[in-house]
Protein backbone atom coordinates (compact mmCIF):
# COMPACT_ATOMS: atom_id res chain seq x y z
CA UNK A 1 0.00 0.00 0.00
CA UNK A 2 1.94 2.97 -0.72
CA UNK A 3 -0.87 5.82 -0.09
CA UNK A 4 -4.24 6.70 0.94
CA UNK A 5 -5.67 6.11 -2.19
CA UNK A 6 -5.82 3.68 -5.43
CA UNK A 7 -5.59 5.00 -8.69
CA UNK A 8 -8.37 2.60 -10.49
CA UNK A 9 -8.09 2.37 -14.07
CA UNK A 10 -9.65 5.31 -15.46
CA UNK A 11 -7.55 7.53 -13.14
CA UNK A 12 -9.92 8.72 -10.42
CA UNK A 13 -8.26 8.50 -7.24
CA UNK A 14 -10.56 6.10 -4.66
CA UNK A 15 -9.58 6.30 -1.07
CA UNK A 16 -8.65 2.83 0.74
CA UNK A 17 -10.50 3.17 3.85
CA UNK A 18 -14.01 4.00 3.75
CA UNK A 19 -16.84 3.82 6.17
CA UNK A 20 -20.15 1.43 5.10
CA UNK A 21 -23.29 2.59 6.49
CA UNK A 22 -25.63 -0.58 5.82
CA UNK A 23 -28.02 -0.76 8.63
CA UNK A 24 -27.27 2.63 10.27
CA UNK A 25 -30.52 4.02 10.39
CA UNK A 26 -31.21 7.43 8.02
CA UNK A 27 -31.54 9.27 11.43
CA UNK A 28 -27.98 8.46 12.27
CA UNK A 29 -26.49 8.31 9.55
CA UNK A 30 -25.96 11.76 9.05
CA UNK A 31 -23.52 11.59 12.63
CA UNK A 32 -21.89 8.91 11.32
CA UNK A 33 -20.61 10.88 8.32
CA UNK A 34 -19.89 14.13 9.87
CA UNK A 35 -17.66 11.96 12.28
CA UNK A 36 -16.03 10.23 9.82
CA UNK A 37 -15.14 12.75 7.64
CA UNK A 38 -13.96 14.50 10.72
CA UNK A 39 -11.65 11.80 11.55
CA UNK A 40 -9.91 11.73 8.03
CA UNK A 41 -12.27 9.29 6.08
CA UNK A 42 -12.91 10.42 2.93
CA UNK A 43 -15.32 7.82 1.63
CA UNK A 44 -18.73 6.57 2.20
CA UNK A 45 -20.45 3.26 1.37
CA UNK A 46 -23.98 3.56 0.72
CA UNK A 47 -26.78 1.90 -1.44
CA UNK A 48 -30.63 2.58 -2.26
CA UNK A 49 -31.29 -0.44 -0.02
CA UNK A 50 -29.99 1.20 3.19
CA UNK A 51 -32.15 3.59 3.14
CA UNK A 52 -29.82 6.26 4.15
CA UNK A 53 -29.01 7.58 1.64
CA UNK A 54 -30.66 10.77 2.59
CA UNK A 55 -28.86 11.19 5.65
CA UNK A 56 -25.74 10.65 4.01
CA UNK A 57 -26.05 13.38 1.88
CA UNK A 58 -27.03 15.42 4.67
CA UNK A 59 -23.89 14.35 6.57
CA UNK A 60 -21.74 15.21 3.97
CA UNK A 61 -23.38 18.94 3.51
CA UNK A 62 -23.19 19.15 7.71
CA UNK A 63 -19.16 18.65 7.18
CA UNK A 64 -16.99 21.40 6.29
CA UNK A 65 -15.08 19.01 3.97
CA UNK A 66 -15.73 20.11 0.41
CA UNK A 67 -17.66 18.01 -1.75
CA UNK A 68 -14.94 17.21 -4.39
CA UNK A 69 -12.50 15.13 -1.72
CA UNK A 70 -14.92 12.87 -0.53
CA UNK A 71 -15.93 9.98 -2.57
CA UNK A 72 -19.25 8.54 -2.39
CA UNK A 73 -20.61 4.91 -3.87
CA UNK A 74 -24.25 4.03 -4.23
CA UNK A 75 -25.82 0.84 -5.20
CA UNK A 76 -28.46 -0.29 -8.11
CA UNK A 77 -30.90 -2.40 -6.16
CA UNK A 78 -32.27 -6.35 -7.33
CA UNK A 79 -35.53 -4.64 -7.91
CA UNK A 80 -34.52 -1.74 -10.10
CA UNK A 81 -32.50 -3.87 -12.39
CA UNK A 82 -33.21 -3.53 -16.12
CA UNK A 83 -32.22 -0.70 -18.51
CA UNK A 84 -34.66 1.96 -18.18
CA UNK A 85 -35.46 1.01 -13.96
CA UNK A 86 -31.27 1.14 -13.64
CA UNK A 87 -31.59 4.89 -14.84
CA UNK A 88 -34.21 5.81 -12.98
CA UNK A 89 -32.94 4.09 -10.04
CA UNK A 90 -29.84 6.37 -10.25
CA UNK A 91 -31.91 9.41 -10.56
CA UNK A 92 -33.77 8.75 -7.76
CA UNK A 93 -30.77 7.86 -5.61
CA UNK A 94 -28.69 11.60 -6.77
CA UNK A 95 -32.35 12.78 -5.60
CA UNK A 96 -32.13 11.37 -1.75
CA UNK A 97 -27.93 11.58 -1.65
CA UNK A 98 -28.72 15.49 -2.97
CA UNK A 99 -25.96 15.42 -5.07
CA UNK A 100 -25.35 15.90 -8.53
CA UNK A 101 -22.78 13.07 -9.14
CA UNK A 102 -21.37 10.14 -7.04
CA UNK A 103 -17.49 8.38 -7.51
CA UNK A 104 -19.08 5.41 -8.05
CA UNK A 105 -22.21 3.51 -8.90
CA UNK A 106 -22.29 0.01 -8.47
CA UNK A 107 -24.66 -2.98 -9.53
CA UNK A 108 -25.71 -4.41 -6.31
CA UNK A 109 -25.89 -8.27 -7.29
CA UNK A 110 -25.38 -10.05 -10.02
CA UNK A 111 -29.61 -10.49 -10.92
CA UNK A 112 -29.52 -13.21 -13.28
CA UNK A 113 -31.12 -11.87 -16.78
CA UNK A 114 -30.62 -8.66 -15.73
CA UNK A 115 -27.11 -6.92 -15.20
CA UNK A 116 -26.18 -6.95 -18.77
CA UNK A 117 -29.41 -4.41 -19.26
CA UNK A 118 -28.49 -2.78 -16.34
CA UNK A 119 -24.75 -2.03 -17.12
CA UNK A 120 -25.67 -0.44 -20.17
CA UNK A 121 -27.66 2.10 -17.97
CA UNK A 122 -24.49 2.30 -16.25
CA UNK A 123 -22.29 2.98 -19.24
CA UNK A 124 -24.47 5.49 -20.06
CA UNK A 125 -24.70 7.20 -16.87
CA UNK A 126 -20.71 7.35 -16.56
CA UNK A 127 -20.56 8.64 -20.04
CA UNK A 128 -22.89 11.64 -18.80
CA UNK A 129 -20.20 12.34 -16.13
CA UNK A 130 -22.91 11.57 -13.23
CA UNK A 131 -20.93 8.58 -12.08
CA UNK A 132 -17.09 9.02 -11.72
CA UNK A 133 -16.84 5.20 -12.08
CA UNK A 134 -18.92 2.56 -12.51
CA UNK A 135 -18.39 -0.86 -11.50
CA UNK A 136 -20.48 -4.53 -9.75
CA UNK A 137 -20.58 -5.94 -6.50
CA UNK A 138 -20.69 -9.66 -5.58
CA UNK A 139 -19.90 -10.92 -9.13
CA UNK A 140 -17.92 -13.90 -9.45
CA UNK A 141 -15.56 -14.71 -12.11
CA UNK A 142 -18.33 -16.11 -14.20
CA UNK A 143 -20.54 -12.85 -13.78
CA UNK A 144 -17.74 -10.85 -15.26
CA UNK A 145 -16.45 -12.77 -17.98
CA UNK A 146 -20.12 -12.66 -19.48
CA UNK A 147 -20.75 -8.95 -18.64
CA UNK A 148 -17.73 -8.31 -20.54
CA UNK A 149 -19.46 -10.38 -23.80
CA UNK A 150 -21.73 -7.16 -24.25
CA UNK A 151 -20.21 -4.43 -22.01
CA UNK A 152 -17.87 -1.75 -23.86
CA UNK A 153 -16.80 -0.71 -19.98
CA UNK A 154 -15.00 -3.00 -18.18
CA UNK A 155 -16.05 -2.58 -14.08
CA UNK A 156 -13.74 -0.56 -12.45
CA UNK A 157 -14.25 -2.21 -8.88
CA UNK A 158 -15.54 -5.46 -7.15
CA UNK A 159 -17.16 -5.30 -4.07
CA UNK A 160 -17.41 -8.24 -2.37
CA UNK A 161 -17.53 -10.15 0.65
CA UNK A 162 -14.03 -10.57 2.36
CA UNK A 163 -12.29 -10.95 5.74
CA UNK A 164 -10.00 -13.48 7.16
CA UNK A 165 -12.02 -16.37 7.25
CA UNK A 166 -13.32 -15.72 3.60
CA UNK A 167 -9.88 -14.71 1.84
CA UNK A 168 -11.25 -15.31 -1.97
CA UNK A 169 -7.91 -15.55 -3.17
CA UNK A 170 -8.69 -17.13 -6.42
CA UNK A 171 -11.30 -14.16 -7.31
CA UNK A 172 -9.00 -11.42 -6.35
CA UNK A 173 -6.17 -12.87 -8.07
CA UNK A 174 -8.50 -12.93 -11.10
CA UNK A 175 -9.58 -8.86 -10.05
CA UNK A 176 -6.12 -7.98 -10.20
CA UNK A 177 -5.06 -9.64 -13.43
CA UNK A 178 -8.05 -7.87 -14.78
CA UNK A 179 -6.80 -4.60 -13.18
CA UNK A 180 -10.33 -4.24 -11.37
CA UNK A 181 -10.14 -2.96 -7.91
CA UNK A 182 -11.04 -5.16 -5.24
CA UNK A 183 -13.17 -3.98 -2.60
CA UNK A 184 -13.95 -6.07 0.81
CA UNK A 185 -17.79 -5.77 2.44
CA UNK A 186 -18.61 -6.86 5.97
CA UNK A 187 -14.24 -6.60 6.34
CA UNK A 188 -14.48 -7.15 10.22
CA UNK A 189 -16.57 -9.96 9.67
CA UNK A 190 -19.75 -7.97 10.69
CA UNK A 191 -17.85 -7.60 14.41
CA UNK A 192 -18.20 -11.40 14.59
CA UNK A 193 -13.92 -12.36 14.76
CA UNK A 194 -13.24 -9.64 16.65
CA UNK A 195 -12.12 -11.89 19.90
CA UNK A 196 -9.59 -14.07 17.39
CA UNK A 197 -7.02 -15.17 19.76
CA UNK A 198 -4.08 -14.77 16.66
CA UNK A 199 -6.12 -10.97 15.84
CA UNK A 200 -6.38 -9.88 19.33
CA UNK A 201 -2.46 -10.89 20.41
CA UNK A 202 -0.82 -9.06 16.88
CA UNK A 203 -2.79 -6.25 18.05
CA UNK A 204 -1.61 -6.34 21.66
CA UNK A 205 2.06 -6.01 20.12
CA UNK A 206 1.12 -2.65 18.69
CA UNK A 207 -0.97 -1.32 20.80
CA UNK A 208 -3.91 -2.04 18.63
CA UNK A 209 -7.19 -3.31 18.50
CA UNK A 210 -8.25 -6.55 16.68
CA UNK A 211 -10.58 -4.36 14.08
CA UNK A 212 -7.56 -2.36 13.58
CA UNK A 213 -5.25 -5.10 12.23
CA UNK A 214 -7.91 -6.70 10.06
CA UNK A 215 -7.86 -3.19 8.80
CA UNK A 216 -4.46 -3.25 8.21
CA UNK A 217 -4.27 -6.82 6.49
CA UNK A 218 -6.44 -5.50 4.39
CA UNK A 219 -4.96 -2.25 3.21
CA UNK A 220 -1.10 -4.69 3.01
CA UNK A 221 -3.30 -6.84 0.84
CA UNK A 222 -4.10 -4.20 -1.82
CA UNK A 223 -7.81 -4.62 -0.47
CA UNK A 224 -9.96 -0.99 -0.25
CA UNK A 225 -11.78 -1.78 2.79
CA UNK A 226 -15.06 0.23 4.52
CA UNK A 227 -15.36 -0.74 7.91
CA UNK A 228 -19.22 0.36 9.82
CA UNK A 229 -19.71 1.33 12.82
CA UNK A 230 -22.16 3.92 13.86
CA UNK A 231 -20.40 4.72 17.75
CA UNK A 232 -17.72 8.36 17.22
CA UNK A 233 -15.49 6.22 18.88
CA UNK A 234 -15.07 3.40 16.91
CA UNK A 235 -15.55 5.22 13.29
CA UNK A 236 -12.34 6.78 14.91
CA UNK A 237 -10.39 3.81 15.74
CA UNK A 238 -11.01 2.00 12.89
CA UNK A 239 -9.32 5.49 11.03
CA UNK A 240 -6.25 4.98 13.23
CA UNK A 241 -4.59 2.53 11.37
CA UNK A 242 -1.63 4.60 9.20
CA UNK A 243 1.11 4.21 11.87
CA UNK A 244 1.94 0.43 12.36
CA UNK A 245 2.83 -2.14 9.88
CA UNK A 246 1.85 -5.47 9.88
CA UNK A 247 4.79 -8.21 8.96
CA UNK A 248 5.01 -10.39 6.46
CA UNK A 249 4.47 -13.36 9.12
CA UNK A 250 1.41 -11.45 10.34
CA UNK A 251 -0.11 -11.49 7.10
CA UNK A 252 0.67 -15.00 6.51
CA UNK A 253 -0.71 -15.85 9.86
CA UNK A 254 -3.97 -14.19 9.19
CA UNK A 255 -4.44 -15.45 5.51
CA UNK A 256 -4.22 -18.65 7.62
CA UNK A 257 -7.37 -18.30 9.33
CA UNK A 258 -9.10 -18.36 6.16
CA UNK A 259 -12.34 -21.17 6.59
CA UNK A 260 -14.42 -20.00 3.49
CA UNK A 261 -16.87 -18.95 5.60
CA UNK A 262 -19.01 -16.58 4.17
CA UNK A 263 -21.56 -14.42 6.38
CA UNK A 264 -23.61 -13.16 3.65
CA UNK A 265 -25.17 -15.00 0.41
CA UNK A 266 -23.35 -16.73 -2.22
CA UNK A 267 -23.64 -14.15 -5.61
CA UNK A 268 -24.81 -17.30 -7.22
CA UNK A 269 -27.50 -19.02 -5.18
CA UNK A 270 -28.87 -15.51 -3.48
CA UNK A 271 -32.34 -15.08 -3.51
CA UNK A 272 -33.27 -11.32 -3.16
N1 LIG B 1 -22.14 -4.95 -1.51
C1 LIG B 1 -22.75 -5.68 -0.60
O1 LIG B 1 -23.52 -6.60 -0.93
C2 LIG B 1 -22.53 -5.40 0.84
C3 LIG B 1 -22.94 -6.32 1.81
C4 LIG B 1 -22.68 -6.03 3.14
C5 LIG B 1 -22.02 -4.86 3.48
N2 LIG B 1 -21.63 -3.96 2.52
C6 LIG B 1 -20.90 -2.71 2.85
O2 LIG B 1 -19.79 -3.04 3.68
C7 LIG B 1 -19.87 -2.28 4.88
C8 LIG B 1 -19.21 -2.99 6.03
O3 LIG B 1 -19.75 -4.26 6.23
P1 LIG B 1 -20.71 -4.64 7.46
O4 LIG B 1 -21.43 -3.44 7.90
O5 LIG B 1 -21.51 -5.81 7.03
O6 LIG B 1 -19.76 -5.19 8.59
P2 LIG B 1 -18.30 -4.88 9.18
O7 LIG B 1 -17.82 -3.55 8.79
O8 LIG B 1 -17.47 -6.07 8.88
O9 LIG B 1 -18.61 -4.91 10.74
C9 LIG B 1 -19.48 -3.99 11.34
C10 LIG B 1 -19.78 -4.48 12.76
O10 LIG B 1 -18.58 -4.42 13.54
C11 LIG B 1 -18.78 -3.53 14.64
N3 LIG B 1 -17.54 -2.75 14.77
C12 LIG B 1 -17.04 -1.88 13.87
N4 LIG B 1 -15.87 -1.37 14.30
C13 LIG B 1 -15.63 -1.92 15.49
C14 LIG B 1 -14.58 -1.78 16.43
N5 LIG B 1 -13.56 -0.97 16.20
N6 LIG B 1 -14.65 -2.49 17.58
C15 LIG B 1 -15.70 -3.32 17.82
N7 LIG B 1 -16.72 -3.51 16.97
C16 LIG B 1 -16.69 -2.81 15.82
C17 LIG B 1 -19.97 -2.67 14.29
O11 LIG B 1 -20.67 -2.29 15.45
P3 LIG B 1 -21.17 -0.77 15.76
O12 LIG B 1 -21.77 -0.20 14.53
O13 LIG B 1 -22.14 -0.99 16.85
O14 LIG B 1 -19.95 -0.02 16.19
C18 LIG B 1 -20.81 -3.63 13.45
O15 LIG B 1 -21.58 -4.48 14.27
C19 LIG B 1 -21.38 -2.09 5.05
O16 LIG B 1 -21.69 -1.11 6.02
C20 LIG B 1 -21.77 -1.73 3.65
O17 LIG B 1 -21.42 -0.39 3.36
C21 LIG B 1 -21.87 -4.23 1.20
Amino acid sequence: MDNMYKELTNGLKMPRLGLGVWRVEDSQAADAVEWALEAGYRMIDTAKVYKNEKGVGEGIRRSSVPREDIFVTTKLWNDDQGYESALKAFDDSLERLGLDYVDLYLIHWPVAGKYKDSWKALEEIYASGRARAIGVSNFHQHHIEDLMTTATIKPLVDQIEIHPTLTQEPLRKYLDDESIAVEAWSPLGQGTILETPELVKIGEKYGKSAAQVIIRWHLQNDIIVIPKSSHEGRIKENFDVFDFTLTPEEIKQINELNIDERLGSDPDSFDF
